[in-house]
Parts: C-alpha cells; sequence; structure tokens
C-alpha cells in the first residue's frame, strides 16, 4: 500500500473543505494554509503535551510562508479545560492580538484542543477561521471533522457549543509516533465504528490489519483514517446539523458508553474510546438479544476487541440498573423511552426510538460484570 498524501473533501456547499492525510505534513503546513487562508493573521491554540513536541514546527512553517502569528495559547491538558474559563482567555487573549475577521485560530491536539478552539473561533467577531490540526487518532478520525464544537459544564460533557465547520484539516500520521497506546487503541474504537456502522469490508480489513495500524504503521493508518474521514464526510454532508436520523449513527455504543463513562466520574480510568468499544459491543449484543442482529456477528466483533486490546468491559463496577439511569440522561431520549444506534448485523447500523428502559436493564444483567 503506499503511503503517498490522501485527501477527503468535506461537501457541504459554500462551507465545503478539505482534509489532507498522510506523513510529514506538519511541516508543509504553512505552505498549503497559505494557498487556502483570506489572511495571514493566525493564532495557534494546542495544550502542553502536544507543545513539547509540535508547536516549534508548526510555527517555523507558518512564518516560512509569511503568517503572523502571536503567541501560541497553550492550555493544559485534559478534558477539565474545555471549560468556560479557558474558552474566555482563548477570547480575550485572540483579542488583545488584534486579530480581525479575517483571522484564522489554528487548533494544534487533540479533541479537547479541538471542540474549545472551534467554539472559540465561532464566537470570535460572530466567527474567525477555523483550522484542525489534529494529534490524537481520535480526533484524526473524529473530533476534528464535522464541526462539532463544544465545552462542558457541572450539568454534563459538552453542552454547550455550537456547530462551526474548520476552513481544512491537516492530518500528519507521524505525530502519532508520540502518541501513548492507550490513546491510540481509544481512538482506534473510533475507526472500528465506521465499520460497524456501514462498511463490513472495511471490518473484513481492520480484522486483518488491527495490528500493523496500532503498532504505526504509515500506510495502514494512513489507510484507516481516510476511510473513517470518508464515511464521516459522506454522513455529515448529508446531515450537518443532525436533523435526520443520519448523523446519530456516529453515536454507536455511546449511549452505553457516556453512561459509564458519567459512572466512572471521568477520572482517567475509562478514556472516552475506551467506553465507546464495550458500548459498542453492548449494543450489538442487545440487538441480537432482540432478535436483530446474528449472534455470531457479536462473537465476531468480541474477538476483534480482545485480539487487538481494546476493553471490553469497564475497570470499575457498574450495575445495569445504574447504567440504564445514567443512559436516560442521553439528548437524544423522549419520555422515558430509550433511542439508541443499533445494527442487523456489521455494518448494518439504524437508529431504534421507543426501546424499554427493562429491556435495555435485562440485557445488561446478562453480562457477567454487572
Ligand atoms: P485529548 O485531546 O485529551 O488528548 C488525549 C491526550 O493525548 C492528552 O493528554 C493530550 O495532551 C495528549 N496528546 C495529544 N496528541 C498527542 C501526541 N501526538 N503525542 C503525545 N500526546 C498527545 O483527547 P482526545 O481523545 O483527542 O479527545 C477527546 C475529546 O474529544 C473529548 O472532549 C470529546 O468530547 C471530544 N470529541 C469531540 C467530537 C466532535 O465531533 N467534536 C467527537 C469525539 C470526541
Ligand atoms: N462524533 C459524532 C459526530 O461528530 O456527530
Amino acid at each position: 500500500m503506499s503511503t503517498a498524501q490522501r485527501s477527503v473533501n468535506v461537501a457541504l456547499a459554500a462551507k465545503s473543505y478539505r482534509i489532507d492525510i498522510g506523513p510529514g505534513l506538519m511541516v508543509s503546513a504553512g505552505k498549503t494554509l497559505s494557498e487556502i487562508l483570506p489572511s495571514k493573521r493566525i493564532c495557534v491554540v494546542t495544550d502542553e503535551n502536544v507543545a513539547k513536541h509540535y508547536v516549534m514546527p508548526l510555527m517555523k512553517s507558518l512564518e516560512a510562508a509569511g503568517f503572523v502569528a502571536g503567541p501560541p495559547i497553550i492550555l493544559p491538558a485534559g478534558e477539565e479545560t474545555k471549560n468556560f474559563k479557558n474558552l474566555q482567555s482563548i477570547v480575550d487573549r485572540c483579542l488583545s492580538y488584534k486579530l480581525d475577521r479575517k483571522s484564522t485560530l489554528i487548533a494544534l491536539g487533540g479533541g479537547v484542543v479541538g471542540d474549545i478552539t472551534g467554539f472559540a473561533a465561532s464566537m470570535i467577531m460572530r466567527g474567525i477561521g477555523f483550522v484542525q490540526i489534529p494529534t490524537t487518532l481520535l480526533a484524526q478520525v473524529d473530533s476534528a471533522v464535522g464541526g462539532k464544537t463544544a465545552i462542558n459544564t457541572e450539568q454534563g460533557k459538552n453542552l454547550v457549543g455550537s456547530f462551526y465547520q474548520p476552513k481544512h484539516v491537516i492530518i500528519d500520521t507521524d505525530v502519532l509516533t508520540t502518541l501513548p497506546d492507550r490513546e491510540r487503541k481509544a481512538g482506534y474504537a473510533e475507526i472500528l465504528k465506521y465499520a460497524l456502522i456501514q462498511d463490513p469490508q472495511f471490518f473484513d480489513w481492520l480484522e486483518e490489519n488491527a495490528g500493523p495500524l496500532l503498532s504505526g504503521d504509515t500506510a495502514a493508518l494512513t489507510h484507516a483514517i481516510e476511510t473513517s474521514c470518508a464515511i464521516k464526510a459522506e454522513i455529515v454532508s448529508a446531515d450537518e446539523k443532525e436533523e435526520r436520523d443520519l448523523r446519530a449513527l456516529l453515536n454507536l455504543g455511546h449511549t452505553y458508553g457516556h453512561a459509564l463513562e458519567a459512572l466512572g466520574g471521568y477520572d482517567g480510568r475509562l478514556l472516552h474510546g475506551e467506553a465507546v468499544s464495550i458500548g459498542m459491543l453492548l449494543a450489538f449484543t442487545y440487538a441480537a438479544a432482540a432478535g436483530l442482529c446474528p449472534a455470531k456477528d457479536v462473537e465476531r466483533i468480541k474477538a476483534h476487541l480482545e485480539k487487538a486490546g481494546l476493553m471490553i468491559a469497564p475497570p470499575f463496577p457498574a450495575s445495569a440498573k445504574d447504567i440504564v439511569k445514567k443512559m436516560r440522561d442521553d439528548k437524544k431520549n423522549t419520555d422515558g423511552k430509550l433511542t439508541l444506534v443499533l445494527a442487523r448485523g456489521i455494518g448494518q447500523a439504524f437508529i431504534e426510538h421507543d426501546i424499554q428502559e427493562s429491556a435495555v436493564q435485562m440485557c445488561l444483567e446478562n453480562e457477567t460484570w454487572t
């Protein structure tokens, strides 16, 4: 497989943009962006872990292409960073750097940096330019694409935000060399999600190639990232603001996953991608128990998760009753019934409304760990 650069287009009329994928793209970021952005005034937002490795190469590339940047904004690393205080600090810094309406904020980091930077860009002067340079596998295949931006509040995760598309996405696969193994596996769960939603051939390919991909093989990574971004781009183009039962398919495993994350108290024992991995298995298990999906597909998914070293149960006790109670909080639910992304088999996901909580709880009670 060739490791040459690939591109995926997100078709959204005047808001369309390109995603470039491949090794070594950080060093050419300045040149690439000078062909896309309307002004040379920019500001980079990153976190302290990412800054150590990548802020200097990026700033050098941008400056060599004639960009004028204020000092980069370096946020603390971690989920707690997505808060109002840091949002305000980004806005204040950008205004004091005298960014104007043609200026661009560049998010260099994982989903945390991408989400808060995108939200800030959407509100500064009612919307300035925004570019994503994602540095985690999860951000490269999911959060940097599609324009969901958000911060967290005391009431929950991602409850305040906007739909705001980036002008361009640069995915340099080389940055994954410094990503901790656990974060890489968490990102892999989101790759697997696309296969389970709508691409059984991609699932076959992942069964063959998860090993090289997780060990950092550039060709395997580039192919998996390109396929994931292409699926997400197609879905986002058709249902940008999640107004039809389409973009919501991207939440496969997330209702269970979010419930487990909440039960874990977001204390680092369960990463988002780990929770999604368990959640996808639970969604398929429920679909099989309801007679919607062949049991052999559930076994195949479970075997793949185990072989790839992904989680199939949370690392803390969680009762069926408590999981269902937390699942009730999901934004998609109405009138005490659950809405879940289920599947008729690998690659055949669909959305089911009006699911009885008692049926979901009964199925969860069959898990040895509940
Ligand atoms: P993250 O941004 O917290 O990054 C994980 C860790 O990896 C951090 O400690 C970070 O500093 C470090 N890191 C990042 N890149 C690195 C690199 N190349 N080398 C070494 N360390 C690196 O977490 P994440 O998993 O990328 O993103 C999770 C966030 O994304 C959550 O807030 C979630 O809500 C959000 N999210 C948003 C969307 C969306 O559509 N907007 C989709 C999925 C998830
Ligand atoms: N990560 C889900 C979405 O972008 O819709």
